[in-house]
């Protein structure tokens, strides 16, 4: 039988403490903003699950293609004992990985890093169900404060960031985190990457302003999330989903726009914020990518790109990067 541990890094006060200090940032700023991070609560990733199965959301399918395609060749040829996945969420399309590491009859250990401790659980309850001799080693925490976490490797490691969920964090944030991942990894060990593409505009705007509205209900819960654990009255209702393309930072944004002014209180800051008729808040960006940018991003991270594997329209691209060799 496999072992289960988790550590848990985001304990409630210390993620209430570091939520309270960006809400407090970035409600006093222009344009206002609140960081994408607290979408996940457990209605968040319920929703979030929600959205990787609507029509107009092409990323999980391309992504999970790409996965059944080339996965087990990749298992075979790169032979992890050791998995690290950020941002695992429901660890849906690892399960393709771990049953091609099955196959190649290696034993293995899994290390999920990801903010929502119910999400977790759940994923690891189905995975050591199917691989009985699976370990896992859950870090509950934020990938980008707490990846010191992630305990010594057990052999090759390979670190794996789907979902493009890289894009979830503008270029300074992502050279960092891309840093950290690179310290995880020693000369043999690989970092799957999984990144969305530059494309016709319509196609990516489609898919972050659904026509079932799964989306708006998604980008409305963080203000959810902030009125439970910081006693704000935010009116959800009284936001509007807006979704743009930025063409020159190769961004979608999306926005909650105040139709008519809204005055909120935060009780927990003591602070009273007014929005404008029109004044919206921007609570993510996912940014696009092309070959050249994904190298440029790795190279200044220390990492090497090794492998593009994109499917025939390419709309989404899995990158295997390993460590650069340092320059003499
Ligand atoms: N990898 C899955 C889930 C992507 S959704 C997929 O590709 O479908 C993004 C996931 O990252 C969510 O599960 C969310 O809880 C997690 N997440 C977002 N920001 C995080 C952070 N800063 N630290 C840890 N986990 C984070
Ligand atoms: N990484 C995903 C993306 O950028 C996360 C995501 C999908 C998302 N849909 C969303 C984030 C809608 C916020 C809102 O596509």
């Amino acid at each position: 039988m496999g072992t289960y541990r988790v550590e848990i890094h985001a304990d409630a006060f210390a993620r209430l403490k570091t939520m309270a200090e960006d809400v407090q940032r970035g409600l006093g700023a222009r344009p206002r903003w609140l960081p994408p991070k607290y979408f996940y609560d457990a209605r968040g990733s319920q929703l979030f699950d929600e959205i990787t199965r609507l029509p107009e959301y092409y990323l999980t399918r391309v992504e999970d293609a790409l996965l059944a395609t080339h996965g087990p060749a990749l298992v075979r040829e790169l032979q992890p004992r050791d998995l690290v996945e950020l941002g695992s969420g429901f660890s849906v399309k690892t399960r393709r990985l771990l049953a091609a590491g099955a196959e190649a009859g290696a034993r293995l250990r899994y290390t999920p890093v990801d903010v929502d401790a119910e999400t977790v659980a759940a994923a690891a309850r189905v995975l050591m169900t199917a691989h009985p001799a699976l370990d896992v080693h859950a870090v509950i925490g934020d990938f980008e404060r707490h990846l010191v976490h992630v305990p010594p490797p057990v052999g090759r490691r390979l670190v794996l960031f789907l979902g493009s969920t890289i894009g979830n964090l503008d270029p300074p944030a992502r050279e960092n985190l891309l840093a950290q991942v690179r310290d995880l990894l020693g000369p043999d060990d690989q970092l799957l990457l999984g990144v969305d593409l530059v494309k016709d505009v319509a196609v990516l705007e489609r898919a972050y302003d659904d026509a079932a509205g799964v989306t708006r209900a998604f980008n409305r819960n963080v203000l959810t999330v902030i009125n439970r654990a910081l006693g704000a009255d935010f009116e959800p209702g009284a936001f509007r989903h807006h979704v743009r393309y930025d063409g020159m930072a190769d961004r979608i944004e999306m926005h909650l726009v105040a139709d008519t002014p809204q005055t909120v209180r935060v009780p927990a800051l003591g602070l009273r914020v007014e929005l404008e008729a029109g004044e919206s808040i921007w609570t993510e960006s996912s940014y696009k990518f092309t070959r050249p940018s994904v190298e440029t991003m790795l190279a200044a991270a220390g990492l090497r790109l090794e492998r593009w594997l994109t499917d025939p329209r390419d709309w989404f691209a899995l990158v295997v990067a390993g460590v650069a060799p340092r320059a003499a």
